[in-house]
């Protein structure tokens, strides 16, 4: 199954293994995977040692074990084929956590610190004081996931860009120090770079309970739909109503392929001439040909859990493979193989 000849450029990407993917994920990076894999080898990472950096997690195993589980269907579903690109858990890769200590030592103290992301998590999850010194060390735990295969892209959520550019810096003051051999990755963001939730808060997140999953079914996805949140100025379908910011009218841009409904849509709405029913129903029907699909995909693999064990499997060896090679190099750069038996 190794189709990796090297001649091509890499991408690595991949989540945390704290619970399924939804449609923000799929926008935001799973369909860059997708169509990329043609082009690039990839390698998907699900980040199980990232999940313990969340409170709420250290304490529940079975939780992360079952995600990991849950993510590789995900990406299976999507249209991932495990012929073409590695999906891999982190925690099998322990090179990963030699790096992680290497690059560490490359990143000041405030550096780490000074990270938009960690400060809005700590902030949206009300971690307040209570986060661990690994939760802090995630980006750079993130880092040698990307640094271990040296990858050469990486697609993410917007999200995500201040931890790639935090492995851009590293990679680059490695190299600065101990000689040239890392790339310096860069990222690519999806095309809706933030989806809004469905209650229109500004991220799609499983914490505030406003995601459409990707195996969501249709009874639930209707009525998730048909409860979404629209203009809340608009008390009657003959109001006229806002478009802009108006979640119902962000996912018909974000999946309707039909341009054209949408701009009818749009300009019915702002006349007043269409009630959120008619809009809603529209969006249910693009969203349901959409999921519907990976559905199923989803169901086979669920049904065939050893089949996605033994790709993770298989996964784990060829990045091993490339991990190992790459702290090999790390180390003799860093004189750091000189006393070993
Ligand atoms: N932290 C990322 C997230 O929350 C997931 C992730 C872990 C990742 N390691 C990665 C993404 C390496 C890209 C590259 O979504």
């Amino acid at each position: 199954m190794n189709t990796h000849t090297g001649n091509k450029k890499r991408i690595l990407t991949g989540d945390n293994a704290t619970g399924r993917l939804h449609i923000g994920h799929y926008v935001g990076s799973l369909e860059n995977r997708v169509k990329l894999q043609e082009e690039y080898d990839t390698f998907i990472i699900i980040a199980d040692m990232h999940a313990f950096a969340y409170p709420k997690y250290v304490g529940n195993p079975e939780a992360i074990a079952d995600a990991v589980l849950q993510v590789a269907i995900d990406n299976l579903a999507v249209g991932l084929d495990p012929n073409k690109s590695v999906i891999f858990a982190e925690s099998a890769v322990p090179e990963i956590y030699e790096l992680s200590t290497i690059f560490s030592m490359l990143v000041s103290h405030n550096r780490a610190l000074r990270n938009p992301t960690l400060k809005e998590e700590i902030k949206v999850k009300e971690m307040g004081d209570n986060y661990s010194l690994g939760f802090i060390n995630f980006p750079i735990l993130q880092v040698a996931d990307i640094l271990s295969v040296r990858a050469d892209l990486v697609p993410v959520g917007e999200d995500q860009l201040p931890h790639v550019e935090l492995t851009a810096e590293i990679a680059k003051r490695f190299n600065s120090i101990y000689g040239e051999f890392f790339t310096e990755p860069k990222p690519l963001v999806g095309r809706v770079k933030r989806l809004v939730g469905l209650d229109g808060a500004a991220k799609m997140t499983k914490t505030l309970g406003n995601t459409i999953y990707l195996g969501e079914d249709e009874k639930s996805l209707k009525q998730k739909i048909m409860s979404m949140y629209t203009d809340p100025t608009r008390i009657h379908p003959t109001d006229p109503g806002n478009v802009e910011g108006n979640p119902v009218f962000i996912y018909h841009d974000a999946f309707n392929p039909d341009k054209e409904e949408v701009a009818e849509l749009k300009d019915r709405y702002k006349k007043g001439a269409v009630g959120d029913v008619e809009v809603k129903e529209k969006l249910f029907i693009v969203l349901k040909d959409i999921l519907m699909p990976i559905r199923e995909k989803r169901a086979y693999y669920e049904t065939h859990i050893d089949e996605v064990k033994d790709i993770l499997n298989r996964g784990v060896i060829t990045t091993r493979d490339e991990a190992s090679e790459t702290l090999d190099k790390v180390k003799s750069l860093m004189k750091l193989d000189k006393f070993r038996i």
